[in-house]
């Protein structure tokens, strides 16, 4: 007779097995991704599968109520105490004894899909570096001596199938304990990046999950993502404040406090260390989950950041050309870093791009994937520096533009940063010049009721980055600001909100009854106008590279690049004209990219290979940067056609 024939579902890979095959061994044999902790013990219940018995006409076959043979004593006992689901048999333990189909529920797979969360581009399937495996170790015995070690070892790679096999040296003083803890059982989390390595020993089984944290290490905030490795879901997110801004806002004051202070730059390496301490320590505290078992860590940063957290000296990066000392992506252990995590956690730094263009713009390229894409994308990340990405599957280009803080709220006079209490929303009416806005915080419009009482908790307190180039743009459609950035006077314009200030206008936005203002004066106008330019001749540059005039999309990147309005950055000329409906916000981006690397190995290498394949575009350089700078200061700008725009 045939041997019995086994087809797995989801994936459809079928084939013909010797009866009493175990389920797991046929998987193994098929290709079938069925997950396995104990190596098939009867443990760990990542094996569990869900046949199905009668007649599956779409696979022409008839499945007998004994395909499987039955429960076993280990089944039997797993059952007894853990419990089994209706349904459901361990896949190591049934065997095959005749034409079966055998669902793999998505639990039992390791390379399962992470829920894509809203604006992630693409899915990321799990396929995590750490892997937990349970495994029974011989005793010594005097007549075949050999050391604790080289049975562990040897016990491991035969169960894993694994070549090589390498261990921590920080677990070499523990090992007797655990191993005879555990009764010659032990549970070895293997990190397998480059070389397999053991990172962390359990007596007896550890059912996990093991975890990791994703950091998106930013000039002004440190945020993290704490994720569980298993299912690649979110546990905790949190962020904190730089703690290096006391040594200078911006980046490149925190350089030059590195040049003129002896010893500057270790501090700010030890205080931003600190500052990824204690994030970590909030993420463990509020996921509520045992430290020991976070064993991974992955970092994107700008440059400057980058070279600050690992101890390398930032001087180079603020003078051209630029130089980066290490820009290739970095594996260590992550207590070199300083980080009061498990002994054997690990860290992954994704590689730098360029001298300005930092491993949150590989990050940003890594989870919105240009060089997987047909049409032509734009990628903004808008920040202190914008990271302009521009690619398809033919290539990708990179390039930063210096568009300063302007679009963060800084250096506009009533410019803050977005927290409750800011205006983030503006509108303002072509006929009457009459604004009304949203502050942070409230879900109500300034004109409508209840206002008032609604934001007495927080009051107005200012504008943030994204409610100023609203603000901007709404003034520019209401004719209140010319094409060339000046306000008009009260007469010119028909407003009395248009009032004196010096030799120009402000536009008053707000005044409360104290008599407090919020203006918008010419020189915050001017200071979106650089801004903007800069970004804009920054994506023109990529696109007089690339040897075209138009996108097919646009992406905004990054914590701002989520809150602005893709009309109102279009109306300012921020960006190329591209219909409004191809262009889109990515939220963070540069996080997603982070998450991505943690959770799944080779995207590690795939942004490596993208970086490295990168055109990489100096501004700083380029003549034809300048011209372009200065012809989009207009708004929306005197250089190109906006035609989609005016239409
Ligand atoms: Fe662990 Fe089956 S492989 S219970």
């Amino acid at each position: 007779a045939q041997d019995p024939l086994v087809i797995f579902t989801p994936s459809g890979k079928r084939g013909r097995v010797p009866a009493g095959t175990p389920v797991l061994d046929a998987a193994r044999q098929l290709g079938v991704d069925l997950d396995s902790v104990c190596g098939g013990r009867g443990k760990c219940s990542k094996c569990q599968v869900a046949p199905g018995y009668g007649q599956f006409s779409k696979h022409g076959v008839t499945v007998a109520p004994d395909a499987l043979s039955a429960w076993n004593e280990v089944e039997a006992r797993y059952d007894r105490i853990r419990g089994l689901k209706e349904g459901r048999r361990l896949g190591c333990q049934a065997q095959i004894l005749k034409d079966v189909v055998i669902d793999v529920p998505a639990e039992s797979q390791v390379h399962k899909q992470v829920v894509r969360k809203r604006a992630e581009v693409r899915d990321i399937v799990l396929s995590p570096t750490l892997s937990l495996a349970y495994v029974e170790v011989a005793e010594p015995d005097m007549h075949h001596p050999s050391s604790d070690l080289d049975r562990l070892l040897g016990a491991l790679k035969a169960q894993l199938d694994l070549e090589t096999l390498e261990i921590d040296r920080h677990l070499l003083p523990g090992l007797q304990k655990v191993l005879r803890k555990g009764n010659w059982a032990v549970t070895a989390a293997i990190h397998d990046d480059d070389t397999p390595t053991i990172v962390a020993l359990w007596p007896d089984f550890f059912e996990g999950p093991l975890y990791g944290v994703a950091v998106d290490l930013g000039s002004t905030t440190i945020a993290g993502h704490l994720v569980n490795l298993v299912t690649g879901e979110v546990l905790a997110s949190s962020g904190l404040m730089n703690p290096q801004i006391r040594f200078g806002e911006d980046l490149m004051s925190r350089v030059s406090y590195a040049m003129m202070n002896e010893g500057g730059a270790d501090e700010m390496t030890r205080v931003v260390r600190e500052g990824v301490d204690r994030l970590i320590g909030e993420l463990v505290a509020e996921a509520g989950i045992d430290g020991d078992s976070l064993l991974d860590l992955s970092f994107v940063m700008n440059p400057v950041m980058h070279h600050l957290f690992l101890g390398l000296d930032p001087y180079e990066l603020g003078q051209a050309p630029f130089a980066l000392a290490v820009g290739s992506a970095q594996r260590m252990m992550a207590r070199e870093l300083a980080l009061s995590v498990a002994p054997g956690a690990r860290a992954y730094v994704l590689p730098l791009i360029a001298g300005h263009v930092g491993a949150d713009a590989a990050a940003v390229a890594l989870s919105e994937a240009p060089h997987r894409s047909d049409d032509l994308v734009l990628v903004v990340d808008v920040g202190t520096n914008a990271e302009i990405l521009l690619g398809d599957t033919q290539g990708v280009m990179a390039c930063s533009s210096p568009t300063g803080p302007a679009f963060e709220g800084a250096q506009i006079s009533s410019g803050q940063r977005a927290a409750p209490g800011a205006i983030e929303r503006v509108e303002i009416d072509p006929e009457t010049k009459e604004p009304r806005f949203k502050v942070i915080g409230c879900d109500l419009w300034s004109t409508e009721e209840g206002f008032t009482e609604a934001v007495a908790q927080t009051g107005i307190t200012g504008i943030c980055g994204s409610g100023i180039i609203e603000v901007v743009a709404e003034m520019r459609m209401a004719g209140i600001v010319d094409a060339g950035g000046l306000i008009g006077s009260a007469e010119a314009v028909g407003t009395p909100r248009c009032i004196p200030e010096g030799r120009t206008h402000s536009y008053l936005l707000w005044e409360d009854p104290d008599g407090r203002k919020i203006t918008v004066t010419n020189g915050d106008v001017r200071a979106i106008q650089m801004a903007k330019a800069a970004l804009y001749a920054g994506a023109r540059l990529l696109m007089d590279k690339r040897g075209v005039d138009t996108v097919d999309r646009v992406v905004l990147a990054g914590a701002f690049g989520a809150h602005i309005s893709p009309k109102h950055a279009m109306v300012l000329g921020m960006i190329p004209d591209c219909p409004l409906e191809k262009v889109t916000s990515a939220g963070n981006a540069a996080g997603t990219g982070a998450r991505i690397a943690l959770l799944n190995r080779e995207a590690r290498r795939e942004v490596e290979g993208l970086v490295r394949g990168i055109e990489k575009i100096e501004t700083a350089v380029e003549p034809r940067f300048q011209e372009h700078f200065v012809a989009a200061t207009a708004m929306p700008n005197a250089a190109d056609p906006f035609p989609l725009l005016r239409a």
